[in-house]
């Protein structure tokens, strides 16, 4: 069983709760640094975070995103710069989202496949630059389309077998520009198998995909909305391909179909309300499985450290520290670049 494994579950769990006070004192354990290093379970790493970058047209140019204090917008050589920084953090990759300029956006999102869309030209300074570094790419059609949806509207539904068309032309272009990993994050129906085998039979055998397997149709997505422009173009909810939130046997399910149909890896989302989700995607099915930290996870404990009703230094290593307990291979999250800093200088 998976979760004999890992162990501390069933049996053991009563063995080792048999002794008794005074014999067993569990703070002898926590009494000093060196014990509880000594101890710990788990480890937070810079090697576990990956750093979601907003991009948009420009040069030399930031802009700020207001319900994401502390995140900008960047331009295509601020985005090089930040490349060259997660490097030196020892942050392995970062993950582009673009913020299309709304004349490009259509019915039809063919921006998506554009090979000159502001993505892959993004992502082909990245490459140029021959920095060791993963460069993660959504595969979705909401930077792309007017009505802000992830797939393409026909009649008034979200045609799932047209989108995969498009998502599929949108993945060779981002293949092509040097994306390392593609992350459909669209969640249609059998996206995984036709990326898949397009790639394969494209030559691009070594493209990885991170498939958004449990995405939740979730309000924590209300400020990556703003920084992508989808917030007031969105029309409706996502809750026709997004999960409902009341479920988790869902999950596995979603999951298990998508490594079937060749994702290496797999992204649970949101991160914190969905620890439960991580933790048996991660224990059930044994793949490497990530979390994403959203974008309202972040502005929530942004806007209470900014009141200095907590501690910004503590909660941001904790909450990281919660994904790697609930069995997260890694993280994304806006706060990669500074927790690899307060990681570094806690070594
Ligand atoms: C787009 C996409 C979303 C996020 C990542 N890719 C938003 C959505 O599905 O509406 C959310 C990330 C965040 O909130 O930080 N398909």
């Amino acid at each position: 069983m998976p979760s004999e494994r890992k162990g501390k579950t069933g049996d053991r769990t009563a063995a080792l709760a048999e002794g008794s006070f005074p014999m067993v004192r569990m703070r002898r354990s926590r009494q000093a640094d060196w014990t509880r290093r000594l101890v710990a379970e788990n480890r937070l790493a810079a090697d576990d975070l990956i750093w979601p970058l907003f991009v948009t047209e420009g040069n030399n140019k930031r802009e700020a995103v207001p319900s994401m204090p502390g995140v900008n917008r960047i331009s295509t050589d601020l985005a090089v710069a930040a490349a060259h920084e997660a490097v030196k953090l020892g942050i392995p990759a970062i993950a582009l989202f673009p913020n299309t300029d709304p004349a490009l956006r259509g019915a039809d999102a063919a921006e998506a496949f554009n090979p000159d869309n502001l993505v892959c030209r993004v992502t082909r300074a990245v490459r140029e630059t021959g920095l060791d570094i993963g460069i993660i790419v959504d595969v979705a059609l909401d930077p792309y389309t007017s009505h802000g949806h992830d797939g393409l509207v026909i009649g008034d539904r979200i045609d799932n077998d047209a989108t995969l068309d498009a998502l599929v032309r949108q993945s060779l272009v981002q293949a092509e520009a040097g994306a390392s990993v593609l992350a459909p994050s669209d969640m249609m129906d059998g996206r995984i198998g036709m990326i898949r085998r397009a790639l394969e039979s494209a030559g691009y055998q070594d493209t990885l995909l991170m498939s958004y397997a449990a995405k939740y149709a979730s309000a924590f997505y209300g400020p990556f909305r703003d920084a992508v422009g989808s917030s007031s173009t969105l029309k409706g909810d996502k809750r026709t391909y997004q999960m409902d939130a009341a479920n988790t046997d869902e999950a596995i399910r979603e999951v298990a179909l998508d490594i079937a149909e060749g994702a290496d890896m797999v992204m649970v989302k949101p991160g914190m309300p969905y620890l439960d989700i991580v933790r048996r995607v991660s224990h059930e099915l044994c793949v490497p499985t990530f979390a994403y930290q959203v974008s309202g996870e972040y502005a929530m404990l942004m806007a209470s450290a900014e009141r200095g009703w907590l501690d910004k230094n503590r909660i941001v290593l904790e909450s990281l520290m919660a994904f790697k307990r609930a069995g997260a291979a890694g993280i994304l999250s806006y706060f990669a670049p500074e927790a690899a800093r307060l990681l570094q200088a806690s070594a």
